[in-house]
């Protein structure tokens, strides 16, 4: 990941900000309950509570109650929000340098690993995973997978009510209503800027490797409703809400299964 900070702008030399510096570089600026920041030169800016500013109305007040899974969840931003809303929350992501700092910031806010446990886990992992979540959170990762479909098929069957999913898209905003079918002739369809599209990128985009996907909104939408979730509103550019669909979706189960070793 490259858009990170690695605390500097940071003169605190308080015991607190030696840590944060010693857990550098941060991707997420969380904002300390004594006010230090992690990563206040962040390239993108107060990131990610802009965001969170945007999603934050869409969610209950009070999630008593509820739980959540926070897929990809770095140091912890979201999770700390929503155990903050009463939440019980699972944090999962691959890399152990970001839930070094996830654990050190639940500490910091005093927040238990019952409310709020933490786990190393590759997205298509959770397919072994009995559990659903009622809210699933699945920001920032899409665009860094491989198989986004398959992670995606994954992601929705963990989805009791809601999906907030975020990634990196591609330009172009317009969506449509697809054809229930279409002819080979009538292919030129797929020219069109409104069409489903996911640009792949075989080496780098800004300045990193693991972007594999950037995806139009029309194809987010149709890959969500596909994958058995049903776009219900997009409260901030590249991010949408989801609910699971009466109809389910086309995946078929015989063919996750058989990826996923599991028949
Ligand atoms: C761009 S950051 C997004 C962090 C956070 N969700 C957010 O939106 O601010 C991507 C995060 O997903 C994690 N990640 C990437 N690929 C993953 C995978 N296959 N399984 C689980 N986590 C993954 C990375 O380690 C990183 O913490």
């Amino acid at each position: 990941m490259t858009l990170q900070s690695g605390g500097q702008g940071m003169d605190d030399n308080s015991a607190r900000g030696r840590q944060v510096r010693a857990l550098a570089p941060w991707f997420h600026n969380l904002h300390l309950p004594d006010g230090t920041q992690t990563a206040p030169d962040h390239p993108l800016g107060d990131f990610p509570r802009f965001k969170w500013q945007q999603i934050a109305p869409a969610l209950p007040e009070d999630m008593s109650g509820m739980s959540v899974l926070d897929i990809g969840c770095n140091a912890g931003f979201y999770s700390l929000a929503l155990a903050a809303r009463g939440a019980r929350v699972l944090g999962i992501d691959l890399d152990e340098h970001y839930l070094r700092q996830a654990r050190w910031a639940r500490d910091q806010f005093d927040v238990g690993a019952a409310q709020m446990a933490l786990r190393r886990m590759q997205v298509y992992e959770l397919a072994r995973l009995e559990e659903e979540f009622d809210v699933v959170l699945f920001l920032g990762v899409l665009y860094h997978l491989r198989y986004p479909l398959l992670a995606l098929d994954i992601v929705a069957s963990k989805v009791r009510e809601l999906l907030v999913l975020q990634t990196l898209t591609m330009p172009g905003e317009e969506t449509l209503t697809p054809p229930e079918d279409m002819t080979l002739a009538q292919r030129e369809q797929m020219l069109a800027p409104e069409w489903p599209k996911m640009a792949f990128i075989e080496h780098r985009l800004e300045g990193d490797p693991t972007n594999w996907w950037a995806p139009n909104r029309a194809c987010v939408e149709a890959m969500l409703r596909s994958s058995g979730l049903e776009p219900i509103a997009s409260p901030g550019h590249e991010i949408q809400l989801a609910r699971r669909s009466a109809g389910g979706g086309s995946a078929s189960s015989a063919e996750l299964r058989s990826v996923l070793g599991l028949n």
